[in-house]
């Protein structure tokens, strides 16, 4: 059965592509009915470089979400993440020139539109164009303009733009999955909407979606998102220095991780052994746990800094009145909250989505808060319906229908 009004979430990640297919139930409210991984192989620090390898690990995560849904589907919302993906603020102004004065939503495009004239080179494409907030006449602050009198409307938004052909790559993979895309979401964005309450993105906070191949960063300041970056650095890298220090491969250091890694000195009990395989008929070793802690905590400390080193500067830390919220499968390792406490100097909690109904828990893991994210961000930009009407198409240079307008998601932001 192909149906229509289910909405499907695909998170290409670096380490595993996540498929989750939601549906409405009874009473309208949406439930996640099927969830799916497969180990992903054809990425690198976010970006895909091998078009058969990745379409393959799509194909396999969007079945096993099938099978457990009990449905089949032909769209989905995928994120989009990698070191090519930038965010700017920008401003647009334009005189109200309806009836009356009153505010339409023609003005808020056209102020929306001004707003994104910023020169952006050919290689580039704009992914998203979000409102922080509206200027009327004088008066700031104002979330919905809409139907407000005023002679001049100004417009303060967050753009992001991201490598046309990074875009083209992942749009090309799902494809040839046999998919088609309704929607490229910023993974970071989709991981804000699964974990961060409204109360944080007011007070002021860090996400920080702590990934195998990236860690995405996004503040938000006074509800809308303020600064984002993607550093091309995650979780590989820490299995990657175990794998040297221990001299194990890849495959074992990454489970020593999963199973007695800790990024926090503090936490771990002296003594504590950890039992290393040998390799090539070399018999087992023990190593104490502190030690895999003093070789994964400098790492996991290094990307700290080269977050903060991004914020710092801009005087951003002083304004995380909700502190830091961790995500991604890196907010798993124990510590990693503590740590990011000693190196901001604020307080940090783990994200990860809430109770949708529908399967149970399986998907409340910060794992899956960008999947799960897709899917919340996909039903809220469909005005709670994926089968409502679709929006206009304000775009242009990569696929019709890929990326919309902003004249309805817009409210869905300030809703
Ligand atoms: N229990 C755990 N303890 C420690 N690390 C973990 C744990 N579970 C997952 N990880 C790490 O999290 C990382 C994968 O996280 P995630 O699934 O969010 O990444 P991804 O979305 O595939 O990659 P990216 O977003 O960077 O493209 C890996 O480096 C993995 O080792
Ligand atoms: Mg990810």
């Amino acid at each position: 059965m192909n149906d229509d009004r289910v909405i499907v979430g695909l998170d290409i990640g670096t380490t595993t592509v996540s498929a989750a297919i939601a549906d409405y139930d009874e009473d309208g409210q949406l439930e996640i009915i099927g969830l799916g991984t497969a180990p992903s192989h054809g990425l690198r620090r976010g970006v895909v470089i091998n078009i058969e390898a990745t379409l393959r690990s799509v194909g396999l995560a969007v079945e096993a979400a099938e099978q457990m849904a009990g449905r089949e589907v032909s769209t989905v919302v995928t994120g989009i993440a990698g070191g090519h993906i930038e965010g700017l603020n920008s401003r647009g102004v334009v005189a109200v020139t309806g009836r009356g004065r009153e505010i339409t939503s023609e003005d808020v495009d056209r102020v929306i539109d001004a707003a994104k004239a910023v020169v952006i080179p050919m290689d580039r494409e704009v992914i998203h164009v979000v409102p922080q907030e509206f200027i009327v006449d004088e008066q700031a602050g104002i979330r919905n303009p809409l139907d407000m009198i005023g002679v001049r409307l100004e417009a303060e938004v967050h753009i992001i733009t991201g490598s046309v052909t990074s875009a083209q790559n992942l749009v090309k993979c799902v494809n040839r999955a046999g998919f088609k895309v309704s929607d490229i979401v910023l993974e970071s964005l989709a991981s804000a909407r699964a974990v961060l309450t409204e109360d944080e993105k007011e007070l002021g906070v860090l996400l920080i979606d702590l990934g195998g191949g990236t860690t995405d960063i996004l503040i938000f300041r006074e509800g809308a998102p303020y600064y984002t970056s993607v550093l091309p650095v995650g979780g590989a890298q820490v299995t990657g220095d175990l794998s040297i220090m221990l001299k194990t491969p890849t495959e074992s250091a990454e489970q020593i991780k999963h199973e007695a890694g800790c990024c926090y000195l503090p936490l771990v009990e002296a003594g504590e052994p950890v039992i290393i395989p040998g390799v090539g008929g070399r018999p087992p070793a023990s190593v104490p746990r502190e030690e895999i802690c003093r070789i994964i905590q400098p790492r996991v400390g290094e990307i700290y800094s080269m977050v903060r080193e991004k914020i710092e500067p801009k005087g951003y830390l002083r304004h995380l009145g909700a502190g830091i919220v961790l995500t991604g499968g890196g907010a798993l390792l124990p510590g990693a909250v503590e740590l990011a406490q000693e190196v901001f100097g604020v307080s940090a909690r783990i994200g990860q989505p809430g109770n949708l109904g529908g399967i149970g828990t399986v998907y409340q893991t910060p794992e899956f808060s960008t999947v799960i994210g897709l899917v919340l961000y996909a039903e809220a930009k469909s005005g709670g319906r994926s089968d409502a009407v679709p929006e206009k198409d304000t775009r242009g240079r990569m696929q019709g229908g890929l990326l919309r307008g902003v004249g309805k998601w817009l409210r869905n932001f300030f809703e």
